[in-house]
């Protein structure tokens, strides 16, 4: 499609793309939501800057693009449980993201993308990185491709989520977090293209193999999926926005800032059942 509202220019060639001209704190009109939308699939991370938006404004972006998701752990800000809060302080003991993952794959129906709004960055640093499931899995070797089709993998929420949100006054005993299983490679459900569907967060286990196998199998799809080749990191700035697209891209969000801070909020768009 010929761009006639915003202008995109790729990161790599393989993923990521600056999108500019377009202010995301007013609606998107048809024909601007179409390019976006279409930027994404393409690119499968897209980032503006320079974006003002309110968590209603923040919240109304996301909703053209599907249903919110409301964080199995995290409650979000008084009165908006669709917001996720990014923040990183001196206090800190940890931070979100900060190993190789796609946002709540241990849901059954995991997150179709997200989108970060950065308002206070660090002098340096904190920038989040960005690979792609397409890419990875397009460089796998044809027997590799083969062996991997009927497998499935286990996904959960237990290891990431119990007691993390103590801080922000969560009691989670008694809580059930999710679990779910997906396969190892996935089709895309718009764009046709396989992506592999494994990450170091939240993924424990290929059923189908035994304990060792299946370690040996997940140790190394980690370590391909995370070659530079694959990847494109992101300088954050004041008020720069990310919007990926769960369902092909896994993302890292770099702790190297402390004790400075580094804080913003995300909206989490609702998804499908892996197939
Ligand atoms: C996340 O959504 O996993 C955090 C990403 C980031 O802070 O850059």
């Amino acid at each position: 499609m010929t761009l006639e509202t915003i202008t995109v220019k790729p990161v790599t060639p393989r993923i990521g793309a600056e999108i500019g001209n377009v202010d995301l704190s007013q609606p998107l009109g048809n024909r601007t939501f179409q390019e976006i939308h279409d930027a994404l699939m393409r690119h499968q991370v897209i980032f503006f800057r320079d974006q003002k938006m309110s968590l209603e404004q923040h919240k109304e972006l996301g909703r053209m693009f599907g249903e919110l998701h409301i964080h199995p752990g995290s409650p979000g800000p008084e009165g908006h449980p669709e917001i996720l809060i990014i923040h990183a302080d001196e206090k800190s003991k940890r931070v979100a993201g900060d190993l190789w993952h796609s946002d709540v794959s241990c849901d059954e129906e995991p997150p179709m993308g997200s989108i970060l709004h950065i308002h206070t960055v660090p002098e340096c640093g904190g920038d989040t990185l960005f690979a792609s499931m397409y890419a990875a899995y397009e460089a796998l070797s044809e027997p590799m491709k083969a062996f991997l089709a009927p497998l499935t993998a286990i996904h959960e929420g237990e290891h990431v989520y119990r007691g993390r949100y103590s801080h922000q006054g969560v009691d989670d005993a008694g809580k059930v977090y999710p679990k779910a299983e997906h396969p190892v490679v996935r089709t895309h459900p718009v764009t046709g293209r396989k992506a592999l569907y494994v990450n170091s967060g939240f993924t424990t286990r290929i059923p189908q193999l035994s304990k060792l196998e299946s370690d040996a199998v997940l140790r190394m799809l980690y370590e391909h999926c995370a070659s530079p080749l694959f990847q494109c990191r992101f300088r954050w700035e004041k008020n720069s926005v990310a919007f990926w697209d769960n369902r092909c891209v896994q993302h890292y969000a770099m702790w190297d800032y402390y004790p400075q801070v580094r804080s913003g909020y995300r909206v989490t768009i609702k998804g499908e059942r892996p197939v």
